[in-house]
Formats: C-alpha cells, structure tokens, sequence
C-alpha cells in the first residue's frame, strides 16, 4: 500500500476522531511533535542506545553509518528516527518511498544526485519496484550503480560511483523484505508498541508543546488508551482538548478524557472501531476462526493490508487475535472482551498459534 493510502487508512481506521486529520493543519501538528534528537526520543531503550552507538562510531571515524532498517506498525516513529539520524549526523536527508520508485531509473536519478554522507530515506521500502531493488542491492554494498542509456539492442549500461550514503529504509513489513536486501542493512532495529507510562511521558510533552492544560490522570487515561502508539496519543490528546474546550472549561481531567474518548468509540484497551470490528467479525461470523485475512477483511469491508498492517500487529501484541498457518484465531480474550464467552474448545492450540509476522 501507497504510504499515503495507509495514512489514509489508518485516519479511517481512527473513524470519527479523524474528521479533521486530512486537514494539513494537523500536519503541521504533527511535525512539531516530533521529537528531534534522540535524547528527545521517549521509549524504545534499546534501539536509541543501539543506535546512538552506530552513529556515535561513524562520526568518531567520519564515516557515513552503516545502512539502517527500521520496521514496526505505523506511528510508532520510523520517519520521526530517520530524521534524527540525518540531523544526529548533521546530514541533509533526501526523502522517498518505495511505491514512488517504479523503475530502476527513478532509483539511479536519485542516487546519482546524492552527496558524500547523504542519509536516504526509502519508506515503505518493500513496495519498491523489483529491478530499483536489484540496483539498490549493489548501490548499498559498493556505492555504485549501472546506468543504462538508450533501449532495446542499443542500450549500453555505464557504471556510475555514488559517494558513500548511507541508505534508512522503512517498513510495516520487514517479513515482505528479499533476504538479499534485508541482509545489506548493517543495522536493524524493530520498532515495539510503546507502554502506557511512555505514552504518558509523550502525551505530556506534547501537551506543553500545544499549551494544552493537561492534569495527570487525564494524560494516564489517554495513555492507556493510545493503542502503544504515539502518533494515536497524540491525535487523542488533540481530540481530548476539543472535547475539553467545548464541552468542558478547557483543562483535561480524568472525566473529561474519558467522556471525550467513550465519545470517540476508543474503549478502555484502546481499541477503536477497526480493532473491534476485527475480533467481532471473527468471533460472531465465523466462531473463532481460524479464517483467511482476506476473508475478514471483507468482512469488515476494509482492504487486506489494513487489516494485516494497522489492526493486527495491535491485536496479536495484546493477545486478542492469533495468526496460524490456516487463518485468523480469536483468544478467549477476544470473546470476552466483546462480552461473548468462548467456545468450549480453545480454538488456540500451542503448537498452532504463532504470534511472529508473517
Ligand atoms: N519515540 C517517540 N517519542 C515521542 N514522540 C514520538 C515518538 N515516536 C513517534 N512519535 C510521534 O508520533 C508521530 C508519528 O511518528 P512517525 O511519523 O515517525 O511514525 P512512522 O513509524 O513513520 O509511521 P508510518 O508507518 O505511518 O509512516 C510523530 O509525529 C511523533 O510526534
Ligand atoms: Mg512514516
């Protein structure tokens, strides 16, 4: 999926509290949010550290870091670390995605065009069209690619050297990923949904930054709902001030977050509507599964990678939802958390469920 259609997606996917989200205010919002060193960065410990010490040794040698994958569900902060690493390195950084390449030649315009210590970053990097990805291979490992010139019998390749670069590729779905590309990374790091106090630290950060008049139990209530996302505590605690500014007298407390949230369809788990259609249409059309993603994403009449990319990671993170080789499974969780109870028979076994992606 076009980065752009899983943003879409995913401001769907967060139905009514994303009226306003295709708005480029909120854009701007959310740039300003980001954080912009990694000592800003709140959570994922060991990938700051991991990645401070690639960074920390490439300058002490004057090098161009090693090339970097970053995978993880959406908004957990893959652009918002690529952007540090271009100004951690103090690097210009050229942005594209995978979906914007689909030939070779787009590829070899772009890093013919490339400067001596440039960061690069591909998002979306698996949808990348398969002869760029080829070209990438060997623009990675020796900082050179064959540019072909003409067509057909004519059509002569000229090696062109790129100065050393080093290459941040993102990805919803690093198991998507050709060996061959994955194995030139030098460092991969995957990004994990955050915790409840982690999101609470950001919510509060964010707060300051927007001037949001924010009491502590109502920043827990939007963290514990936040889905382990930043972007998503960020978009509530946006949605939350509305709420707190026109129905309330402007500062978000505890009942305040969670009329505002119970108002927004986010339940007490940070489920939203997706998430929920998800595990109901499992669980109440086809028992429990197991059943096909693409089954049930038209069940929920969503396509197949929002369903695989946005509600799933969540769902199987928080031990609602299973993927085996023969389909989709419902925990006992799940049923319970839509007030059902579970069939007799667990419908996960232990040698069945796999909780890896793909
Ligand atoms: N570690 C963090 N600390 C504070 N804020 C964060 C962090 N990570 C992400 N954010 C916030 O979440 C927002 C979304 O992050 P980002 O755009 O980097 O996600 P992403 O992984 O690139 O998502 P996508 O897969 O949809 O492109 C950012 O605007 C930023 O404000
Ligand atoms: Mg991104």
């Amino acid at each position: 999926m076009h980065e752009d259609d899983l943003a879409a997606a995913e401001a769907v996917h967060l139905s009514s509290l994303t009226a306003a989200e295709a708005d480029g205010d909120e854009r701007t919002i959310e740039a300003a949010l980001r954080p912009r060193t990694l000592a800003e960065v709140v959570g994922q410990v060991r990938v700051r550290d991991q990645l401070g010490l690639v960074l920390e040794a490439a300058r002490r040698r004057g090098r161009a870091p090693d090339h970097v994958l970053l995978s993880g569900p959406p908004g957990l902060g893959k652009t918002t670390l690529a952007m540090i690493i271009a100004s951690e390195m103090t690097s210009p950084l050229r942005l594209t995605s995978g979906p914007a390449i689909t030939h070779a030649g787009d590829l070899a315009a772009i890093l013919s065009g490339m400067n001596e210590g440039d960061v690069l970053f591909v998002d979306e990097i698996h949808r990348m069209a398969r002869p760029a990805e080829e070209m990438l291979y060997m623009a990675m490992e020796d900082f050179r690619v064959d540019v072909v010139i003409g067509k057909g019998p004519g059509a002569t390749a000229i090696p062109l050297d790129i100065p050393p670069f080093t290459l941040v590729g993102a990805t919803t779905r690093a198991g998507l990923l050709p060996g061959p590309l994955r194995d030139r990374f030098g460092f991969t790091a995957h990004l994990e949904f955050y915790e409840p106090h982690e999101l609470d630290t950001i919510i509060h950060r964010s707060a300051g930054l927007l001037g949001v008049d924010l009491e502590v139990d109502g920043a827990a209530e939007i963290a514990s709902r936040s889905r382990g996302t930043p972007r998503i505590a960020n978009r509530l605690l946006r949605r939350v001030r509305d709420y707190a500014q026109v129905r309330a007298d402007g500062v978000v407390t505890l009942p305040v977050a969670r009329a505002a949230l119970d108002l927004y369809e986010v339940d007490e788990l940070g489920l939203d509507r997706l998430d929920r259609a998800v595990i109901d249409a499992l669980c109440r059309r086809f028992g429990g599964g197991p059943v096909g993603v693409s089954t049930l994403a038209v069940a929920v009449g969503e396509e197949r990678e929002t369903v695989e990319e946005v509600a799933e990671p969540f769902l199987v993170r928080n031990g609602f939802l299973a993927r085996t080789p023969r389909g989709r499974v419902a925990t006992p969780a799940a049923w319970e958390h839509l007030g059902l109870k579970p069939p007799p028979m667990p419908a996960v076994t232990d040698g069945d469920a796999t909780l890896f992606e793909d």
